[in-house]
């Protein structure tokens, strides 16, 4: 289905019944595995988008101030590097950090258009809505679709861009990630253009740990919220606050590990699967990953999917490294 106006327009990609069967085989294999797992992006219905743009303004989730702080600093420099014709971002959520990307991509002279891929439309729509007046000579696209399966349908011509921003790569498991930075590439074809990648970098568990459990509980809230939408679309019976938000840092594998706790033992009904699960007191179910970086390690992944790293930069602190990679 596509929506237009004059200059702005929607594309959905997405199933129809993406919620419902997409939403039921995720289900199916994480709640039968041991342990058990859920995919991070069942978390963004509209009240879990809303909740994650609360997290980005928490003091101690320093991730969104210092990705804001690398393209204050250095956008007009990575735009230079790499001028796009249309810049396609994945995962765009609000989409609040890219007008300082799209200013210094105008300024080259080479930008049209800007292209906003996320699973959430109701985060496309709000931003589509405080980006089009500001940008009254772009073509805007926001297109509803999985990044991770759905690759293969974004704008394939001209000299493109692709920003992957905030981090979230990190919540990618590592095969997921090689095949995801693969599919980036395949996407860019023999046209050249680029990938500008976001990756949040190791750092001491005092600061990452308390990014994943604020003192507000707005992360809790995050979290558990991937049980309200089970609740709401397979008609299961979480009861939700008797799951523990826990975050933990891996230092093996370098990524943070949000969980839910069952606080109690509990037998719940998911109708949509036709699946009972049983819970036992403290287990744990694993929600999301949030992989930690080494700059150099950054380079190695890219350079491994067929791209050259042409520039890296990082917040005053050295807290989080943007990449900019040519596809070669
Ligand atoms: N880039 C924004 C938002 C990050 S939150 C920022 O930097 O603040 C992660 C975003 O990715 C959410 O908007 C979520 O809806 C989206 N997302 C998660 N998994 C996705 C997938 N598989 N395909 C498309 N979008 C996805
Ligand atoms: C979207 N993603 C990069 C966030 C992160 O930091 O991994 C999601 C998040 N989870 C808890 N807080 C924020």
């Amino acid at each position: 289905m596509s929506l237009s106006t004059e200059r702005s327009e929607i594309i959905h990609h997405l199933p129809p019944d993406h919620l419902g069967r997409s939403l039921r085989a995720d289900v199916r294999a994480g709640l039968t595995a041991s342990p058990k797992t859920l995919p991070p992006k069942w978390f963004y219905d509209k009240l879990g988008s809303e909740l994650f743009e609360r997290i980005t303004g928490l003091p101690e989730y320093y991730p969104t101030r210092a990705e804001r702080e690398v393209l204050e600093l250095y956008s007009a420099e990575m735009a230079a590097a790499s001028p796009a014709e249309t810049l396609i971002e994945l995962g765009s959520g609000s989409s609040r950090k890219t007008p300082l990307l799209l200013n210094a991509l105008t300024k080259t002279g080479s930008l049209r258009r800007y292209v906003a891929v996320d699973v959430s439309d109701t985060a496309l729509l709000d931003a589509q809505s405080e980006l089009a007046p500001a940008f009254p000579d772009l073509k805007l696209q926001a297109v509803a679709a999985d990044f991770e399966t759905q690759l293969h349908l974004l704008p394939r011509t001209g000299r493109r861009m692709i920003a992957f921003l905030g981090g979230t790569i990190g919540n990618l498991e590592p095969e997921a990630r090689a095949r995801f930075l693969a599919d980036v590439r395949e996407l860019l074809g023999d046209d050249g253009g680029s990938l500008l990648l976001g990756t949040d970098l190791v750092k001491s568990p005092h600061i990452l740990v308390p990014a994943y459990a604020d003192a507000e509980g707005v992360t809790a809230e995050f979290n558990r919220n991937v049980l309200r939408v089970l609740n709401a679309e397979l008609g299961a019976d979480f009861d939700v606050m008797a799951f523990e938000h826990v975050a933990v840092w891996k230092p093996q594998e370098e990524w943070i590990e949000m969980r839910l706790r069952a606080s109690r033992p509990m037998l719940v009904r998911l109708p949509g699967v036709a699946m009972d699960v049983h819970f036992h007191e403290g287990e744990e179910l694993r929600t999301e990953i949030s992989a930690k970086f080494r700059p150099e390690g950054v380079v190695e992944e890219v350079e491994t999917a067929g791209f050259a790293a042409v520039g890296q930069w990082t917040d005053r602190q050295n807290r989080y490294a943007m990449t900019l990679a040519e596809a070669v």
